[in-house]
């Protein structure tokens, strides 16, 4: 059994005209380079989950998501590499894309519940009819979320720490990541809440109204931590999953400067707000920041089609 280690996880500068502009440095620490199928902050939010289903003696791990699924991808790729079945439930009627080709590769078993059957996912009861149909199965939430989630993120604060000579920075000022559930940020307080309470900046894949700030509450009061030390932006640029032609240049010159491969959803919109905020003077000269490459980059595969239609 593999586990995806951080030893060999770069943290590199971000090498960028408006960072030099505004003397910010920024080091990204690059996850999507962690696991080929666990990428990103995927297996720091499944870690404790795997270990949760594997102690209560399941024999696999249920989940939801949508048709490009970043979670379903990395929770079926996991499931299969640790000896587990999979079963997804997944948003939308059946449909043929390129994750969901992988998922079926994992061999994870695919249910589509329409639009209004995955809205039902909130509703009191919706999982008593999936244990009834696989009752030794370990259900994740979605996202990969819950505390245990975000706990599996928390350790990333410590080994960042013990990654700064790589840099040669003696410290930083905060942490700049995508936000899409807040799971991953909450992980990165609760880490620094046993360091030195460095901000966390969440840039919002999805619009406010997706109640990340209620989560990543009670996310903090579940693990015992103050309820501050974080900052949520809005980067969602007009919806989840939305991306504009502003976006797309962006992306692929961004790419073509730094070499730091992003995809349109999670990374892009996080990187574009932090230029807005570098380039709006939000920052003082001489801020130190840690970008987390949370991965994604799978779905990029269906986002390459749309990038040509908008620059066409
Ligand atoms: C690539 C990528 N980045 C960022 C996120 C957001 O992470 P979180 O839901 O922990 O806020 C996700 C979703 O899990 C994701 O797939």
């Amino acid at each position: 059994m593999s586990i995806p280690s951080l030893a060999s996880v770069p943290l590199q500068r971000l090498d960028l005209p408006w960072l030099h502009a505004a003397d910010v440095q920024v080091a990204v620490l690059r996850l999507d380079l962690i696991d080929p199928e666990l990428s990103g902050n995927k297996w720091f939010k499944l870690v404790h989950h795997l270990a949760a289903a594997q102690a209560s003696g399941a024999s696999g791990l249920i989940s939801l998501g949508g048709p490009h699924s970043n979670h379903l991808h990395a929770l079926a790729a996991a499931a299969k590499r640790y000896g587990l079945g999979s079963v997804g439930l997944l948003r939308g009627h059946p449909q043929q894309t390129a994750t969901v080709e992988d998922l079926q590769r994992f061999g994870m078993q695919l249910h589509w519940l329409g639009y209004g059957g995955y809205r039902d996912r909130h509703r009191a009861g919706f999982f008593d009819t999936w244990r009834d149909r696989y009752p030794d199965y370990y259900s994740v939430p979605e996202g990969g979320g819950g505390l245990a989630g975000a706990l599996g993120c928390a350790p990333l604060v410590n080994h960042v720490q013990t990654r700064l000579a790589d840099l040669g920075w003696a410290d930083y000022d905060g942490w700049w990541l995508a936000a899409g559930t807040g799971t991953t940020l909450a992980g990165l307080v609760i880490g620094e809440a046993q360091q030195r309470r460095r901000t966390v900046h969440g840039a919002l894949a999805g619009p406010p109204s997706h109640g990340v700030a209620d989560a990543v509450s009670r996310l903090l009061r579940d693990a015992s931590a103050a309820d501050s030390g974080y900052q949520l932006i809005d980067a969602c640029r007009g919806g989840f999953g939305r991306f504009d032609e502003l976006l797309a240049r962006f992306l692929l010159e961004t790419e073509a400067i730094s070499g730091v491969p992003l995809e349109p959803v999670y990374t892009a919109k996080a990187m574009m707000a932090l230029r807005l905020n570098v380039q709006g003077g939000y920052f003082a000269a001489g801020t130190r920041l840690i970008f987390v490459h949370t991965g994604g980059l799978q779905g990029r595969r269906a986002a390459d089609a749309q990038l040509e239609v908008l620059l066409r």
